[in-house]
């Protein structure tokens, strides 16, 4: 059903995963003003408006709506702009999370400190500003350690660390990849980690998804693989919603999609963190509608229009797989067979961020990766074997005569 009169949706950033967001705003009839900073961004081209602008132009982002007479404003699929979005919506009396609330959900130490005070169990963290610090950090923690920028996406400068000495290099790469310069060292926590998608609307907290993970090796932490539901208990699901609930309503969430990753320890559910978007690789907006029949995006895109969205639980759940399709490193000659594999019964999706001739190295962080498979099925074993079946159909040429690599 579209949207009556012509308004108009500000969706801040434009890359590949804004994309079906772009889309799912103009089949609703909406006109769309979408930014970037970066000209080549393959939203900007669908947009109605185009503006290149930088995500975090606080300043400029709010002139730029003021200017289009925006109705609306969002920030999904990824962390960067959500506390320019808040911002925007808040200064506009739009709907919004406010920016206090966008904060504490983007910045890592902000939200531990927030569970932390409302009696959320964390696992013992500090912040660090110079090496010293981190070197006093994970003394005091008791190593091994996490060290992450507290402010960081896709794993980027992420780092699993168990000997003392090798405190400063890591520090310094979380630093660099921190917008603020200011790095987190955490006590690691083990066990399966998990995500859950939910989705906050009228004073509700629902989880609609819940799945396990498969991790890269360390030193690096980056998601290979995920399927929904996640083989966990079922008190374990219970836990994951119960505390998900407690998140939101510690970090004052009021609305809009959310992605919280879980650890299952031995002890209980841990948080990760929270994010107040949708997960990105099209999880959000392809994945979990082809689960569910909940379109996430939709009801994100109406709530952002101040419409007052009824909440009906899904009819159907079907188990999902998101796999990234990793390739051993090499200079990319050749990709074939994805055309032919989208075609296999239950793949939602899937694609490759590189093209021949691009160079394939070492995977350090979610930006490494390749490819990316969204399928559904009837059961575990059933995503499996279609993410198989697709392995088997594409083919990767790279000058090392690499091929897929799989998720162990
Ligand atoms: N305290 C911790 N204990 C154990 N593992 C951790 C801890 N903190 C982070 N990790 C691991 O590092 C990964 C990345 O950390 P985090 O999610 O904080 O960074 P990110 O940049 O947001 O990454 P992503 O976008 O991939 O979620 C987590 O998914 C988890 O595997
Ligand atoms: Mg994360």
């Amino acid at each position: 059903m579209t949207i009556p009169s012509q308004r108009k949706l500000l969706i801040l950033t434009a890359g590949i995963w804004q994309v079906p967001v772009i889309r799912k705003a103009q089949a609703l009839g909406l006109e769309v003003v979408a930014t970037d900073a970066n000209p080549q961004a393959p939203g900007l081209r669908l947009a109605n408006h185009a503006e290149v602008i930088d995500s975090l132009d606080h300043d400029g982002m709010v002139e730029l709506a003021r200017r289009h007479r925006i109705d609306g404003v969002i920030a999904e699929q990824t962390d960067v702009a959500v506390t320019t979005a808040a911002f925007v919506a808040e200064k506009l009396g739009l709907p919004g999370i406010g920016y206090e609330v966008a904060l504490a959900a983007t910045n890592k130490w902000l939200m531990r400190e927030k569970c932390r005070l409302a009696g959320i169990p964390v696992p013992k963290y500090r912040k660090a500003a110079t090496a010293d610090e981190a070197v006093a950090a994970a003394e005091a923690i008791g190593l091994p350690v996490v060290i992450k920028p507290v402010d960081g996406q896709a794993s980027r400068g992420v780092a699993k660390v168990w000997r003392r000495e090798e405190v400063p290099g890591w520090f310094a790469r979380a630093k660099a990849a921190s917008r603020e310069d200011a790095v987190l060292v955490e006590e690691m926590m083990t066990g399966v980690e998990s995500s859950a998608e939910g989705f906050v609307a009228q004073d509700q907290i629902h989880v609609l998804a819940i799945c396990d993970k498969t991790k890269c090796a360390p030193p690096y932490s980056f998601d290979l693989r995920l399927i929904y539901p996640g083989i966990f208990a079922e008190e374990v699901h219970r836990e994951i919603r119960s505390l998900n609930a407690r998140i939101v309503r510690a970090l004052g969430i009021s609305l809009g999609i959310t992605h919280a990753e879980y650890i299952v320890t031995p002890q209980g559910v841990r948080l990760l963190e929270i994010a107040a978007r949708g997960c990105g690789a099209r999880v959000a907006s392809d994945l979990i509608p082809a689960m569910t029949g909940v379109d996430l995006i939709e009801a994100r895109i109406r709530q952002a229009l101040g419409e007052g969205v009824r909440w009906e639980s899904p009819a159907t759940t079907r188990c999902g797989i998101l796999e990234f399709l990793m390739l051993s490193p090499g200079i990319v000659n050749k990709i074939t067979g994805v055309e032919e594999a989208k075609r296999i019964a239950g793949v939602v999706d899937l694609g490759f961020l590189v093209k021949p001739g691009d160079r394939i190295g070492p995977a350090e962080n979610g930006a490494g990766r390749p490819g990316f498979l969204l399928a559904v099925g009837a059961s575990r074993g059933a995503v499996l074997g279609i993410a198989e079946e697709v392995r088997r159909t594409v083919r990767v040429e790279t000058t090392a005569g690499a091929q897929i690599t799989v998720a162990s």
